[in-house]
């Protein structure tokens, strides 16, 4: 069995986070409920940023808060020196409640309005990231009403895939994502924002796809980004302050995955850009990362009851669970793997082999296929591993589920930090036939 950051079982033979015992989290505060282990995530973002500070290279490590966000994150963000990665006047709203100091903050997206382009604007945060020609004339048209200035990056998609799943691949030519290089598109970007007296564009963007196990792919993006570097300074005197490498970093989700040490990714990021600012002569840019998964992903487990279980002889067992694809929905939508145990007999011996199914009513609802467990009863509590990202922020509603409740634990505290959702929270914004009157 392999146990994340401080899980560790108890002389209960129950899992423990942060020193809090799983199993009286789920009394508390019911169950499904998503657990997230504190200790772990300072010691991703300590780790990142660390790894830039003893090469001495100017650096944002910007929390890619699609994977995981709500207030108490990001305060923790704050605290831990992060900058944000939002995408949506949502996040920014987040971002906002958290007070989150707005320089930091930086805005992606591949169709932001125009009022989420305001709301940023009003926010005065710190960079818009531009992924394509129609933002930009928003963009332009808004700041020269406004007369306000702007930084910006312009995202690029270099040509490169990552090994990964092609659902989540983003750095290649055909992707919804950013400015072409090999078409020209960044070009006719840089050569429009650098004609616009209220925006300064400080850099280049790239995210080359998630879950990736190695650097290649990072280091071929900076070998292809230097080469345009040199044609852009020989072109437009343009030469990029920041490097934005993007996030993508994997994590250990089930046994066969082996991802680099956090670090790594950054050392062997900062080798390249320094070896290749050398080869053309140019400084080293300050160096950007937008880590999701790698700093939530596997500091979060989520808690569930079993329910019934279905026999099929000679074919296969199915437990069911209180959740499912309404609070993770990465295996239908990725065929994403996840470990698990039960989190109220620990260590028993797992002689058995179920699949993990949800609740909702669709097939495909499955967490997990053939995991090993102990013959398993009503009202166990299983724990599945790594659920820290994509899975609260990637919630739904299906069947009217109401989203569950998420737990800070660390040095033995627990404390809500998003309440779960109610039946009256399902309701809300319903209204009856006929009449405009709320239910
Ligand atoms: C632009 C950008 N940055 C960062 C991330 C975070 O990726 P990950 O959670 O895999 O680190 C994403 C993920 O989609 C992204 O699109």
């Amino acid at each position: 069995m392999y146990l994340h950051g401080t899980s560790t079982i108890n002389n209960k033979n129950h899992l423990e986070i942060g020193g809090v015992d799983t199993v009286h989290i789920t009394r508390e505060f019911g169950t499904p409920v998503y657990v997230y282990d504190v200790a772990l995530i300072r010691e991703r973002a300590i780790g990142f940023k660390k790894a830039f500070e003893e090469a001495g290279i100017n650096h944002q490590v910007a929390y890619a808060s699609k994977a995981f966000s709500c207030i108490a994150m990001f305060q923790l963000a704050d605290e831990l020196g992060l900058s944000l990665d939002v995408v949506s006047s949502g996040e920014l709203m987040t971002a906002k409640k958290a007070n989150f100091p707005m320089e930091r903050v930086h805005f992606h997206g591949n169709n932001k309005s125009p009022e989420e382009i305001d709301f940023a604007l009003d926010l005065g945060i710190g960079c818009i990231v531009l992924d394509n020609f129609y933002e930009l004339s928003l963009l332009q048209e808004k700041i020269a009403f406004r007369q306000q200035t702007m930084d910006v990056l312009i995202r690029t998609t270099p040509g490169v895939e990552a090994h990964t799943h092609e659902y989540i691949s983003t750095g290649q030519e055909d992707s919804k994502f950013g400015f072409d290089l090999s078409s020209g598109q960044a070009d006719q970007a840089i050569e429009i924002i650098q004609a616009d007296r209220y925006l300064y564009l400080r850099g280049v963007h790239s995210h080359i796809g998630s879950q990736i196990f190695d650097t290649d792919g990072f280091v071929l993006t900076v070998e292809k980004l230097f080469k345009e570097f040199q044609r852009w300074k020989e072109l437009y005197d343009f030469v990029p302050e920041v490097f934005n490498a993007g996030g993508g970093f994997g994590i250990r989700y089930v046994e066969g995955d082996e991802p680099l040490p956090p670090e790594q990714y950054v050392k062997d990021l900062i080798a390249a850009i320094k070896r290749e600012a050398e080869n053309t002569g140019m400084n080293v840019p300050e160096i950007w990362i937008e880590p999701g998964r790698s700093i939530t992903g596997d500091a979060g487990t989520t808690l569930y009851t079993v329910g019934s279980k279905k026999d099929i002889p000679g074919v296969r067992r199915y437990l069911s669970v209180d959740g499912g694809m309404t609070d993770n929905i990465r295996p239908a939508l990725y065929q994403a793997e996840y470990e698990g145990i039960l989190a109220n007999r620990a260590n028993d011996e797992t002689n058995e082999t179920f699949s993990v199914a949800g609740k909702c009513c669709e097939s495909g609802d499955m967490l997990i296929w053939n995991l090993a467990l102990p013959e398993v009863e009503f009202q166990d509590v299983l724990a599945v591993f790594c659920t820290g990202a994509y899975g609260y922020s990637m919630a739904n509603n299906y069947n009217r589920v109401a989203r569950p409740p998420v737990v800070f634990v660390e040095n033995g505290e627990s404390s809500l930090v998003v309440q779960a959702e109610t039946l009256e929270d399902l309701l809300k914004n319903d209204l009856p036939l006929h009449t405009n009157e709320k239910v």
